[in-house]
């Protein structure tokens, strides 16, 4: 396949950032994306040139951290799939393809491609964990039942990978889905519920805090979401914080 690149280049964060044109021969249809992006580094670095700067990691869709938007989607045209898990057959030979990092206040672009999502890390530490205590006199787990449509719950909850795909292709860069994940994978169960009203209250604060936008039920970002978290998540986090600013002094 033969494609012209159009990626979004920029320096640093205080860089203005253009779109710069780069054209690229003889792609398997077969490589990843990302294979396809390293295909043109080495090209760029052959000549001398800067390589284009993008986030990867584990490149099986599990660390998050690839994130592109490609062609005005996050990860991409195919659904439920990470930028590092899409194949370059999902485009036609000849094509033009915009790459351009997340956009959003709340994540500030580092250099090209790359984000600093840091943001998301500092939402988690306002309490997106629990304090069970897990040693001296470990309970059994089968001690503690649960029911199978909690679990269920819980565990899709918990397959959100923190990538922030939610928040680029939210109009109001909002972050709820990515938040609301976190909230539902532990309140959903009851090891979860000693802190609930805390975690709820003070995840959603340190959200508005970092400057993500409100929700505005669109859906974009259920849609986009590699992991297909969804959108029921949101209305749970919002009961509880509703529920938790009732009746809660902290
Ligand atoms: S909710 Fe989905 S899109 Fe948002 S951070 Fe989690 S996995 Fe990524
Ligand atoms: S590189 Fe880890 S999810 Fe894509």
């Amino acid at each position: 396949m033969d494609l012209t690149l159009k990626i979004w280049r920029q320096k640093n964060k205080n860089d203005k950032g253009a779109m710069k044109s780069y054209p690229i021969k003889n792609v398997s249809p077969d490589s990843s994306f990302l294979e396809m992006m390293d295909l043109l580094n080495n090209e760029l670095i052959e000549k001398g040139e800067d390589p284009v700067a993008f986030d990867h990691d584990c490149r099986e869709g599990i660390c998050g951290s690839c994130s592109l938007y490609i062609n005005g989607e996050a990860h991409g045209p195919d659904r439920l799939v990470t930028t590092c898990q899409l194949h370059m057959r999902k485009f036609k030979d000849g094509e033009t393809i915009h790459i351009e990092p997340w956009r959003a206040n709340a994540f500030p672009v580092i250099k090209d491609l790359v984000v600093d999502r840091s943001s998301f890390d500092r939402v988690m530490n306002a309490g997106g964990f629990v304090s069970v205590n897990t040693s001296g006199n470990t309970q059994d787990a089968n001690a503690t039942p649960i029911a199978k449509d909690d679990a269920d719950k819980a565990f899709d909850a918990a397959t959100c990978i923190g990538c922030g795909a939610c928040v680029a292709s939210c109009k109001n860069a909002s972050a709820m889905l990515f938040v609301s994940a976190k909230v539902s994978q532990l309140s959903l169960l009851p090891q979860g519920q000693v802190e609930a009203k805390r975690r709820a209250l003070h995840m959603v604060e340190q959200m508005d805090h970092e400057g993500f936008g409100n929700c505005t039920n669109t859906g974009a970002c259920e849609v986009e979401c590699p992991k297909g978290i969804s959108l029921e998540n949101i209305a749970r986090m919002n009961r509880e914080y509703l529920s938790a600013s009732i009746t809660s002094k902290s």
